[in-house]
Formats: structure tokens, C-alpha cells, sequence
């Protein structure tokens, strides 16, 4: 009798676990919003493709926007939420103050949605769109983005001060950062490849040009020139030296040349774990898109709200 009811017993706890694996797995889809706003991917990707024909690098500054809202308790639009004397949000945490941007697109192409379908698309879809059609306009590949994401009611300032990984960390803290979020060290190199794309201020990389030895002297003297050792905190330098409005491989051959911009992308070619892999993307275009495309849609999964959980904002500046 006993061993009956524990057979019972552990069977329904595996019924359980089995449906909410099925729940969790289940619960974005490229096809959330067919019925409910069939034209939403041509909104996005109209709006994506005026604002990188108005400025190229917007495409860079929208997919790291959407890597921030991500590693931020999910991807949940808490990184558009704006500070209020009552609320402090996440812009103003130290990896986004005087560096992330691109909000006003977002903005835009809220505004553009909600005419054609109100309150139907959450800003975290529209974040997650916008980041992949940015990647494509920059001449990168293409993939299905999964949609259904509800937007967070909250935000926090330290969780984003805590767990966006820095440009001073080693490859060991790196590691460990993604593999928080569920993320192996494959995707940690194949994300890093989103540095192909943009633009870094002078304070992220001031210490890796004066201070490190694994460095191109020709390539450090270079930056040096527009980034004093102390002053012009902001000036700007490209993350990929020759192409930091094409979305290539550039990024890898960099690395490979010790012409890492940042101490962490120089961190994953510097004779550890990463070093094969950063050498088959610096040689093959192909397999560092596949991966790149698959770890997105990975980093995309991270902690989404569904169903009922948090809300479709009207603005993605307001909580409703
Ligand atoms: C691996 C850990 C990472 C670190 C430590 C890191 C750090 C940084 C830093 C310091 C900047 C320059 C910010 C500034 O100076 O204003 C930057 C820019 C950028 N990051 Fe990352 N990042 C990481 C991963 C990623 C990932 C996973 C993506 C996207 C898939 C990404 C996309 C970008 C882009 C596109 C820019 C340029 C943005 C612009 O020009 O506006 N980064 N990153």
C-alpha cells in the first residue's frame, strides 16, 4: 500500500515537473502575435531600417540595449523604464549612464505599433525585434525571434549594476556572468561578436591601452592619441578597428591580432578556453552567424514574463 501511494506520489511530482517544463519551453513563439497584430514585424522593421539610414550605429546601441534589459532579471523592458523622484530604474546604474541609447527609436516604434494594434505588443518584444532587424540592416544575419514577453512593472538599479558583466572583468568573471544567465562560454564568445557593431567611450578602455601588455603596440598607440590618460572620458573609438558599421567577423580577426578595444574581448583570445573558438570565427563567417543567431535567441529566453505576469505598457517609459 505504502509503496503504491509513493508510487502515486512521485508520479504526480513528475506529471508536474514534465508540465512545467513543458510550460517553461513553451512559453514564447514566433507566431504570438499572427492574429492579434499581423504587421508588426513590417512596423519594426520599417522603423529599424529608417533610423540606421539616419544613423548607422543606432543598430549597435539597440542589440546592446537589449543585451542589458536581458542579464537585468530577464527580458522584461525594465531598461526603458525612466526615473521618477518616486521610482529609480536602471538608466542611470553605472553600465548605462552616458551609454546606453537609443531609446527614442524604441519610442518610435511603440508609438507606431500602438497605432496600428493598442495595447497588444509588450516593450520587451518590441526590443527583441528591433535589437535582430538592427543586426540585419548592419548586414548580419537573420533569425526567428521569439515573441509573447510582458513587460515588468519594476525595475532594479542594482541588479543592473551587479549583474551586467564589466569591461575590466577576466575571462573566469565572464564566464561565470553568463553561465548566471544560463549561457555557456560558446555563447559568451558568440555574443561578444555583437562588438562588431559600435562604439566605446575612452573611460571603458583607457585602462586596457595604457595598462595591458597584450596589446598591438601600433593599435594602442592609436587610441591613445584620442583618449588622454586622464580627461576626454567620452571620446569614442570603434569596438571592431575597420568595419564598426558592417556586422562581420572583423571582431575575431581583431582578437586575434591583439586589437581587442575592451580588456574583456581581449580577455577571450589570450592563450585560455576561448582561443580555438575565437580563431573558427576569425577564419569561418558562417559558423560564428549560426552561433550568434542561436545564442541570441538563447539570451532572449532569459526569464520572460508570460501569461498573466507583469503588463503590455502603453508607454515603455511608464509603468501603466
Ligand atoms: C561579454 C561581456 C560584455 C561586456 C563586458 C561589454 C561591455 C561593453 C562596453 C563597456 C561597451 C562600451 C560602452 C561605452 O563605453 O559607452 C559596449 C558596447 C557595446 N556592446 Fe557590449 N559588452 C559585453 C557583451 C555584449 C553583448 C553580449 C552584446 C550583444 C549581443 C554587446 C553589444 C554591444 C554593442 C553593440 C556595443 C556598442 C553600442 C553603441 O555603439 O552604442 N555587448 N559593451
Amino acid at each position: 500500500m505504502a509503496s503504491i501511494i509513493t508510487t502515486v506520489t512521485l508520479c504526480n511530482i513528475l506529471l508536474i515537473l514534465l508540465l512545467s517544463s513543458c510550460a517553461a519551453n513553451a512559453q514564447l513563439s514566433a507566431n504570438f502575435y499572427a492574429n492579434s497584430c499581423p504587421n508588426l514585424q513590417t512596423i519594426v522593421s520599417n522603423a529599424m531600417t529608417r533610423a540606421v539610414n539616419r544613423e548607422a550605429r543606432i543598430g549597435a546601441s539597440i542589440l546592446r540595449l537589449f543585451f542589458h534589459d536581458c542579464f537585468v532579471n530577464g527580458c522584461d523592458a525594465s531598461i526603458l523604464l525612466d526615473d521618477t523622484s518616486t521610482f529609480t530604474g536602471e538608466k542611470n546604474a553605472a553600465p548605462n549612464r552616458n551609454s546606453a541609447r537609443g531609446y527614442e527609436v524604441i519610442d518610435t516604434i511603440k508609438s507606431n505599433v500602438e497605432a496600428a494594434c493598442s495595447a497588444t505588443v509588450s516593450c520587451a518584444d518590441i526590443l527583441a525585434l528591433a535589437a535582430r532587424d538592427g543586426v540585419v540592416r548592419l548586414g548580419g544575419p537573420t533569425w526567428q525571434v521569439l515573441l509573447g514577453r510582458r513587460d515588468a512593472r519594476t525595475a532594479s538599479q542594482n541588479a543592473a549594476n551587479n549583474q551586467i558583466p564589466s569591461p575590466f572583468a577576466n575571462l573566469a568573471a565572464l564566464t561565470s556572468s553568463f553561465a548566471s544567465k544560463g549561457l555557456s562560454a560558446r555563447d559568451l564568445t558568440a555574443l561578444s561578436g555583437g562588438h562588431t557593431i559600435g562604439l566605446a567611450r575612452c573611460t571603458s578602455f583607457r585602462s586596457r591601452i595604457y595598462n595591458d601588455t597584450n596589446i598591438d603596440a601600433n593599435f594602442a598607440a592609436t587610441r591613445r592619441a584620442n583618449c588622454p590618460a586622464s580627461g576626454g572620458d567620452n571620446n569614442l573609438a570603434p569596438l571592431d578597428t575597420l568595419t564598426s558599421t558592417r556586422f562581420d567577423n572583423n571582431y575575431y580577426r581583431d582578437l586575434v591580432a591583439q586589437r581587442g578595444l575592451l580588456h574583456s574581448d581581449q580577455e577571450l583570445f589570450n592563450g585560455g578556453s576561448q582561443d580555438a573558438l575565437v580563431r573558427t570565427y576569425s577564419n569561418n563567417p558562417a559558423t560564428f552567424s549560426a552561433d550568434f543567431v542561436a545564442a541570441m535567441v538563447r539570451m532572449g529566453n532569459i526569464s520572460p514574463l508570460t501569461g498573466t505576469s507583469g503588463e503590455i505598457r502603453r508607454n515603455c517609459r511608464v509603468v501603466n
